[in-house]
């Protein structure tokens, strides 16, 4: 049996809910599977800012720098809207992991069942057998984070806020070629999408991605300017494979690909960062959806993109392939089976709607 350590950060809102779903979930895996799990717990976001002060503590740091994956929650909400902006648990905590641990290959994988289509808004005979479409988002630069970043009264009283848009050749170079391995095991075809009729990063980010496709003969490369990417991808989903942009295209276009699949609340994420001599990834999972304040509490948050967070951490951080693929087809058989937590639920004939926990329990129970 082998042991794995991994840093469990809940957060805040619907983050301890679908957490906690999710460790069902996870232990039922490690059971059939014979994996043993080392969870170490600790406090991040809202939750830290609350007990201690700040958050993101030192302790947080040094348990995720022990750890082989970080399993996240989410963070942020009402409660702590109104601090400092860097003492919020978004721009100080999260953009710092991310950043801290170099994880800047986010992977979203937006599916849509076919049992499931008839929740997608868009018309269903668009997309009679669901889609399957991997979003590869650049994590760690872009303006999120380049500089300077800020703001400052002028003489004239005027305010000036100024956010930086910063690409470095070499960081569209490592996202792209993630983005060509990931097509390659797929249906190779790959859409870059930018702004390359306006936007400096991204005429360098097209040259850079036609330069890497050279290393990728057998992908099939498109480029797509952003808002006609966010149309396309409303008008026919099915007809993408993966998709590669940067950090603020991808935050946008990957909420909207979780709406196509029927929820938010579907879609997982994998924030990779560097890879060992094993192939696998040290990486942060994370559902792409927020805390949810508006259904927090009530124990009807969906918690599969929890559920299929820890698989994809499985997956890419622990080698533990089987166990992750068993993880999602007890997903695919409880909603195949009718179960709807309350974001999915149609009133369709055979859909039975169903809380947090009874969801994670039916998908626990499907494992084997
Ligand atoms: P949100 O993603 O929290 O919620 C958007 C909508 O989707 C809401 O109606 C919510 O109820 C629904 N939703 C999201 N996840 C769901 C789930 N699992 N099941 C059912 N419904 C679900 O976005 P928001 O309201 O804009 O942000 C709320 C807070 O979350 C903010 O503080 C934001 O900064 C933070 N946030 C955090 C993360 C993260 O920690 N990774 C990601 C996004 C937003
Ligand atoms: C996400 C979230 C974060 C982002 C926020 C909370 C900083 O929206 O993970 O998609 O913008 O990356
Ligand atoms: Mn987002």
């Amino acid at each position: 049996s082998k042991t794995h350590r991994i840093t469990v950060l809940a957060g805040d809102g619907i983050g301890p809910e679908v957490m906690d779903a999710s460790m069902l979930v996870l232990d039922a895996a490690s059971k059939a599977f014979s994996i043993t799990l080392d969870k170490d717990v600790q406090l991040v976001g809202g939750a830290a800012i609350d007990a201690k002060g700040c958050p993101l503590p030192q302790e947080t740091i040094d348990s995720c720098e022990q750890s082989d994956a970080i399993l996240f929650g989410s963070v942020g909400g009402p409660k702590w809207e109104n601090l400092p902006p860097d003492e919020q648990p978004e721009r100080g905590a999260l953009l710092p992991l991310r950043s801290h641990f170099g994880l800047f290959a986010n992977l979203r994988p937006g599916v849509c069942l076919p049992s499931l289509t008839h929740a997608s808004p868009v018309k269903n005979e668009l997309i009679p057998n669901g889609f399957d479409v991997l979003c590869v988002r650049e994590l760690t630069g872009g303006i999120y984070f380049g500089q300077p970043k800020g703001r400052h009264t002028g003489e004239d009283g005027d305010i000036t806020a100024i956010d930086t848009m910063v690409y470095k050749k070499s960081e569209i170079e490592r996202i792209a070629r993630i983005a060509f391995t990931a097509a390659m095991t797929r249906d190779k075809r790959l859409t870059s999408v930018d702004k390359a009729n306006v936007l400096q990063n991204s005429i360098l980010w097209r040259e850079t991605v036609i330069e890497v496709a050279k290393d990728f003969p057998e992908v099939e490369l498109s480029h797509l300017y952003v808002d006609n990417a966010a149309m396309q991808l409303v008008k026919q989903p099915d007809a993408f494979d993966v998709l590669v942009t940067g950090n603020l295209f991808g935050d946008i276009l990957s909420d909207e690909m979780a709406m196509i699949s029927g929820s938010l609340g579907m879609l997982p994420s994998a924030s990779l960062g560097s890879q060992n001599d094993n192939g696998l990834y040290f990486g942060m999972y994370e559902p792409s959806g927020g805390s949810a304040p508006d259904i927090a509490g009530q124990g009807i948050a969906n918690p599969i993109a929890q559920i299929l967070s820890a698989a994809m951490m499985l997956r890419y951080s622990l080698g533990e392939n089987d166990a992750a693929s068993a993880i999602e087809a007890a997903v695919n058989h409880a909603i195949d089976s009718g179960l709807r937590t309350g974001d999915l639920f149609t009133g369709k004939d055979g859909e039975k709607k169903v809380g947090t926990v009874e969801m994670a329990e039916a998908i626990a129970a499907a494992i084997s």
